[in-house]
């Protein structure tokens, strides 16, 4: 029996007997026992009431593979591999051993989310935090022409579509910060991870991984500031995790898409309209650079103006930050 099945039979929020889950599930009452325990290890919020059963403390927004596709462009299924997995180490990495394992079967779109990340990667080597239920885990396989060379400004246009489709969904005064976070009222809401797969000439094969976080109300060991669609709503918006996923699977495609027919330039006013760092006084962590914010140019590389002219600062080089 999987977490999925359990979860879905207690999302009414009644409480359930374990003779009664039994019975609906067709396993034993002992197999429910071990399965409460397993899915309350994982985090799911069930409470345990001796004699009694198990119920749901909290409403649990469960990802679903076929509510997905359903509602996705027709044409876009076409095209896609999709995959939704209850668990899983990292969704990023995911992609990468099934490209391996299909050889050439793979179609050149694949798209993996998971409930939750086991071992979720930040940028630098950090872990991204992936509790279950709470937040979209999500890694698109894409392959681009011109190599890898021709990738600089991937991951701004990855963040102009999430921004775009959160602002289409609702929510106001999303922010980018140079080169791969997205942002609400300076704390960090979403987070980009790019990672190349395969050889440095022909087509690059490459993993864009997003971390949005949606339910998350508590995380520990968040070494920056940090937000939730649900923090900023105050929790009662109702984001659904089923639906914000079609609307990043869209927006991404529609905009790498247009990203490998026609580069870069095309983006460079959008991802300027809600640049976080234009007119900052901005300070590059490893280095002495400090400068005001520019913007970008038409390959997504950082300006600063400085004290001795502007200064480019190519994605990956140096990172940046509002200097205090
Ligand atoms: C960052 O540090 O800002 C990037 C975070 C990227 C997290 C996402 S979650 C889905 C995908 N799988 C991973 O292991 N990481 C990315």
């Amino acid at each position: 029996m999987k977490t999925k099945a359990l979860i879905n039979r207690l999302s009414d929020g009644a409480l359930h007997s374990g003779a009664s889950l039994a019975t609906e599930l067709g396993v034993s009452r002992t197999a429910v026992w071990k399965q409460v325990h397993r899915a309350q290890e994982k985090g799911y919020p069930i409470e345990t009431l001796r004699g009694q059963g198990y119920r749901l403390t909290e409403e649990v927004d469960l990802l679903d593979a076929e509510r997905i596709r359903y509602r996705l462009d027709k044409a876009l299924v076409e095209r896609l591999e999709l995959v939704v997995l209850e668990t899983v180490d990292s969704t990023n990495a995911e992609i990468v051993r099934r490209r391996s394992r299909a050889q050439d079967g793979y179609r050149s779109l694949m798209v993996c989310l998971a409930d939750a990340q086991t071992a979720g990667r930040g940028r630098r080597g950090k872990v991204w935090q992936s509790p279950p239920g709470e937040n979209l885990y999500l890694s698109f396989g894409l392959t681009l022409p011109g190599g890898f060379s021709a990738l600089d400004g991937l991951s701004l246009v990855v963040g102009s579509a999430v921004a775009e489709a959160l602002e289409t969904l609702g929510l106001e005064d999303v922010q980018l910060k140079w080169p791969n976070d997205i942002m609400h009222k300076g704390s960090k809401l979403a987070g980009i991870l790019i990672e190349l797969q395969g050889e440095l000439e022909g087509a690059a094969q490459v993993v864009a991984g997003i971390g949005l976080n949606v339910h998350m109300q508590h995380a520990s060991g968040v070494d920056q500031a940090w937000t939730s669609l649900a923090r900023i709503a105050g929790g009662g918006h109702g984001w659904r995790r089923n639906t914000i996923a079609v609307h990043l699977v869209e927006a991404v495609i529609a905009a790498v898409d247009q990203f490998s027919a026609s580069g870069f330039a095309d983006f460079q006013t959008q991802w300027q309209a809600r640049d976080m760092f234009f007119g900052e006084e901005l300070k590059a962590v490893q280095g002495e650079l400090q400068g005001i914010g520019c913007g970008i140019d038409a390959t997504g590389n950082y300006l600063i103006q400085t004290i001795n002219g502007t200064e480019t600062i190519r994605a990956g080089e140096i990172s940046m930050r509002v200097a205090t």
